[in-house]
């Protein structure tokens, strides 16, 4: 039985002046799945992430959240649907607390309807929110620490957290591992193995270990497009795969 469609693309398309960054993807991506996305730098992977979390807009094809038509919807709009993102380069505020940070994000994602309601009322649901994220990021004991004082592991986390407080149903992480240490890597994966319990996840991501741990599906993406697509068996015994991009690797042993 295959889980439901949770999120679609259909020749999405993004260009910068002559360069065709995103160039016709089509993807398919099912709910309470891990969907990894690898491919050399400069493929055009952020740029599909950007484009999915409309923090940039399109310049060709669409996007289908749930059977909604999303294509260039406002990001916040985007957000309360319940599309989550973590960005490549750690986007926290330094100088305020994880609490600080994590009821940022659980405000932002306060329905407008929410804009009427008993100021007491609205205090309590964005600190329920804040503390939910802050639990199940694993930083609640840190809850009351500055930002800027914890490891840069640990910065990480906290934005997994930020996101986790708009409560998506979906989360986009590029690259979370980035820049970090074994142990570290270690604990996130850790994190995301429990993230992925109950939420969808498109994962960006070069540790290839990390990769064949967590995800089912994968997406080779080389120059902007799909070179293929399949399950993370497949697309290991694939030979284009191996010849574009895993090769190099196997050639050393
Ligand atoms: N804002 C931008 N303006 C111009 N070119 C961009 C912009 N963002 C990305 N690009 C270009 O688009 C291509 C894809 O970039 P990116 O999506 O960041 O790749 P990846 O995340 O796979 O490394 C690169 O050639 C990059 O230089
Ligand atoms: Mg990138």
């Amino acid at each position: 039985m295959t889980a439901e469609l949770i999120l679609e693309t259909r020749d999405l398309t993004r260009t910068f002046g002559a360069l065709v960054a995103v160039d016709k993807v089509s993807l398919q991506f099912r709910r309470g799945q891990v969907h990894a996305i690898i491919g050399p730098n400069g493929a055009g992977k952020t740029t599909f992430i950007n484009l999915l979390s409309s923090d940039i807009d399109t310049s060709f094809g669409s996007i289908h959240f749930n059977g909604q038509d999303i294509t260039d919807l406002p990001p916040d709009k985007v957000s309360r649907l319940g599309i989550g993102r973590s960005y490549q380069k750690t986007n926290i505020f330094p100088e305020f607390s994880c609490l600080q940070n994590c009821w940022l994000g659980a405000q932002s994602r306060l329905p407008t309807s929410m804009r009427f309601v008993r100021p007491a009322r609205l205090y309590d649901e964005v600190r329920e929110h804040a503390d939910k994220a802050l639990r199940d990021c694993g930083l609640y004991q840190r809850r009351n620490t500055v930002a800027a004082h914890m490891s840069y592991g640990e910065q990480r986390q906290l934005e997994i957290g930020m996101m986790l407080a708009t409560n998506p149903q979906l989360l986009l992480l590029d690259e979370p591992l980035a820049g970090m240490g074994q142990e570290e890597s270690f604990e996130i994966i850790e994190l995301l193995k429990k993230l992925a319990e109950d939420h969808t996840l498109i994962l960006i991501e070069h540790d290839m270990d990390a990769v064949f741990s967590i995800a089912q599906q994968l997406t080779v993406m080389v120059n902007g497009q799909v070179l293929e697509t399949g399950s993370v068996e497949q697309i290991r015994n694939s030979k284009a795969v191996h010849e574009a991009y895993l090769g190099e690797d196997e050639d050393e042993s």
